[in-house]
């Protein structure tokens, strides 16, 4: 339990990208490890705001649970959670890309070859990282090769206090295997285990954190 209680923001699972009413893009993501994190921290006494993607999980109790599709919708509402927000965990697997353009309408199918023009979705966790203040700040990167590289680039990028790296081989899975890079410190190798041990280092992470930084009292900002 943490000496006070923190107001941390989560974003979890994946996003949805609609190319017209009823078609989109979106990735496996189960959400298991964000809903980790948010039933960890509202254990330990934290306010925890749960900015989610579509689930079919059953959200944490005592958790205040955002429901979004797009991710658009989950910056907005990430955006609203995160101004009186002590810390935040960014473990969404938001969609890169959107379709330029969402039709209105069903697009009726044709013989002929459809070509999608995608444009990049807002990253989340770079966008609220540039106006972060005080406020701490944990990435995660999926990488399926040279992975601390480029995790290490998506912190600094992203103005994280740290990084989780995980693989692709996690996906969907209750357990998970992960690397954690913290700002001007060395990379830590976690053994295998479950999504709910692995949030509790994290959140652990987040109390040490804010406990070093005289971050502990709940926001007023
Ligand atoms: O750049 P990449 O997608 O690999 O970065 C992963 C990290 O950035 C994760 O913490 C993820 O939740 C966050 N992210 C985000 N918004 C995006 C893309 C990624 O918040 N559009």
């Amino acid at each position: 339990m943490s000496p006070k209680p923190l107001h941390i923001l989560i974003t979890a699972g994946p996003t949805r990208e609609y190319l017209d009413s009823v078609r989109y893009i979106s990735n496996p993501s189960s959400g298991k490890m964000g809903f980790a994190i948010a039933a960890v921290a509202a254990r330990r006494g934290h306010h925890v705001t749960l900015v989610s993607g579509p689930m079919e999980l059953k959200p944490p109790a005592s958790v205040n649970t955002v429901r979004v599709e797009t991710a658009a919708e989950m910056l907005a509402a990430a955006r609203r959670a995160f101004r009186c927000a002590d810390a935040a965990v960014f473990c969404a697997a938001v969609c890169d890309y959107r379709p330029l353009n969402r039709a209105r309408r069903k697009l009726p199918k044709s013989q002929a070859a459809l070509t999608l023009k995608l444009t990049p979705t807002p990253d989340i966790a770079a966008t609220l990282g540039r106006v972060k203040g005080r406020r701490i700040s944990i990435a995660f990167a999926l990488e399926d090769h040279d992975g601390r590289r480029k995790a290490e680039a998506k912190m600094i990028a992203k103005h994280a206090d740290a990084i989780v790296l995980n693989g692709p081989i996690n996906i969907g899975s209750d357990r998970a295997t992960v690397e954690i890079l913290r700002h001007g410190g060395d990379w830590t190798a976690l053994p295998s285990a479950t999504k709910p041990l692995i949030a509790k280092r994290l959140i652990e992470l987040v109390e040490q954190i804010a406990g070093e930084c005289g971050r502990a009292a709940p926001s007023r900002r």
